[in-house]
């Protein structure tokens, strides 16, 4: 079984992965690999930061590391949040505010420019090789309003067309399917099919 690290501290996330990769490797949480580094999130793009998370826990643990970077962009708000998702508006200002907000300033915009898309990108990290990346979407327009309770983040404003609801009126089964991290990590496994 070949170990990989997974450099976030978030354990749905080890789950999902694990799900994806299947039982050909054992995926490890930082904690479960006993790292503690806090990595400073300061790229311009989600590639800069997911591989500056994967590379510097490699270089610290001399092991197989995967790291993921993901938000939201927005074509009306020139691609905001972007990288910056998590901190906009405040790191700890809750989502139903900064969902309000965003829809308020789409208020009286029209359906075409109302685009955007979740991202993800994720970067591998291996002893003596580049580090590589994936990356995944999904593409969807902001609503007109909040709806549905399950996810998290900006799921309840992100209505995507095609299934005539919200992600966050998706299961978490059915997200995993079209997700941008699924899609994203599936790219990953073929990678690491032929790399690992
Ligand atoms: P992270 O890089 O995966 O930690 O995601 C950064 C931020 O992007 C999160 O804190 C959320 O604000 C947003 N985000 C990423 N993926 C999703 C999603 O699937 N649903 C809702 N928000 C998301």
């Amino acid at each position: 079984m070949k170990e990989i690290i997974f450099a976030t501290k978030n354990k749905g996330k080890i789950k999902e992965i694990q799900a994806i990769l299947g039982g050909d490797y054992i995926v490890k949480s930082m904690e479960e690999a006993g790292i503690d580094i806090d990595i400073l999130e300061d790229g311009k793009t989600f590639e800069e930061n997911a591989i500056k998370k994967a590379v510097e826990i490699m270089n610290f643990s001399n092991k197989i590391v995967l790291a993921d970077d993901s938000g939201l962009e927005i074509d009306y708000l020139n691609g905001e949040p972007g990288v910056y998702s998590a901190r906009y508006m405040g790191e700890d200002t809750p989502y139903e505010i900064k969902n309000n907000k965003i829809l308020e300033m789409l208020k009286d915009v029209e359906e075409e420019k109302r685009g955007a898309r979740f991202v993800s990108v994720i970067a591998l990290a291996m002893p003596n090789n580049e580090p590589i990346t994936t990356r995944g979407a999904v593409e969807g327009i902001i609503g007109y309003e909040i709806k549905g309770a399950n996810g998290f983040g900006y799921d309840p404003i992100f209505y995507i067309p095609e299934l005539k609801c919200t992600s966050a009126e998706l299961s978490l089964e059915e997200k995993n399917k079209i997700s941008h991290r699924g899609k994203a990590l599936q790219q990953m496994k073929k990678i690491l099919e032929k790399m690992v």
